[in-house]
């Protein structure tokens, strides 16, 4: 079997870290998420990946939030099974094939062209779902509005934010919100200590990637769009199933949920945004097939 070779670099090579994360959680007796399927692209990959840094309570780290934001996921979809994914810097997460959305889902995968292309030769087709991809940058102008925006929308985006300036974090919000008719955005964020901690890990400064935006207080981020509301703020040292790290784990997670500047560092965030004026979904947000 031919193994891809990886020409990535920065933000885009720091996929890989996650990837062998779930990896890596998939061969352990008592794994959190078994991505099987992440473990199967880990092996077809040519890819030095004691580079990351990633092992033992980093990969459990890293498969507990996915868990989480596939949970968060799952819920919106169980309430509003007609309604569009946008899974944002997607990288070569297997959250689509986790999920297995009914076919009434409309799931979106984004992320860099050059990303996507690894995506496809590593990851089967999903099957079963309205599935597309949309090879940008989320910076850029206008790759919105090539999706439709008929239905409740949940925009999904791990390990992005820290990757973007404010500014452009902001907008992103701004033309979510201001698009689709409701919806969730969920997504993970470091403190301003977090983004200084994170420079040094190995899986950011072996790629060469640029860290900039750090969110200290989620509640803020209600005030970028009319109904952002905050529904959910949960620290890393918080999230459900801390008790599958490993020993040196857990304990490192008690000491650090016991300092004021070091519990925040990470936070994974889940906000609700009501249907816009020109929304043509139900006064609850809710879409009809066909809509
Ligand atoms: C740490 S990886 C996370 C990948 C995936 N979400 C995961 O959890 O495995 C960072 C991802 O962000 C993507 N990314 C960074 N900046 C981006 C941008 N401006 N537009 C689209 N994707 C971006 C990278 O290409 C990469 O796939």
């Amino acid at each position: 079997m031919d193994h891809e070779k990886i020409m990535l670099t920065g933000a885009q090579e720091t996929m890989l870290a996650t990837l062998y994360g779930r990896a890596l959680d998939s061969r352990s007796p008592r794994s959190v998420l078994h991505d099987d399927e992440a473990a199967r692209a880990v092996r077809r990959v040519d890819y030095d990946f004691s580079k990351t840094g990633v092992k033992g309570t980093s990969a459990v780290g890293i498969a507990l939030r996915a868990r989480q934001l596939d949970e968060w996921t799952r819920e919106f979809l169980a309430a509003q099974p007609f309604a569009t994914v946008l899974h944002l810097a997607c990288g070569l997460d297997t959250r689509v094939h986790r999920i297995a959305p009914p076919p009434s889902v409309r799931w979106i995968d984004v992320d860099f062209p050059e990303v996507l292309d690894l995506r496809r030769r590593l990851l089967p087709e999903p099957e079963g779902v309205d599935y597309r991809t949309i090879g940008t940058s989320v910076t850029a102008d206008g790759w919105l509005e090539q999706v439709p925006a008929d239905r409740p929308t949940l925009a999904v985006f791990e390990g992005l934010t820290m990757y973007l300036r404010e500014a452009e974090g902001r907008r992103l919000v701004e033309g979510i919100t201001g698009r689709f008719p409701g919806g969730r955005l969920l997504f993970d964020v470091y403190g301003t200590i977090g983004i200084r901690l994170q420079k040094r890990v190995p899986a950011v400064r072996n790629a060469g990637a640029t860290l900039h935006w750090g969110v200290d207080d989620p509640a803020e981020l209600e005030s970028w769009a009319p109904g952002l509301t905050l529904l959910d703020s949960l620290r890393s040292v918080d999230v459900p199933g801390l008790e599958h790290l490993p020993l040196s784990g857990r304990l490192g997670m008690r000491v650090l949920a016991r300092i004021p500047v070091l519990r925040d560092v990470g936070r994974i965030l889940r906000y609700g945004f009501p249907p816009s004026e020109s929304g043509n979904s139900g006064p609850d947000g809710s879409a009809k097939p066909g809509e």
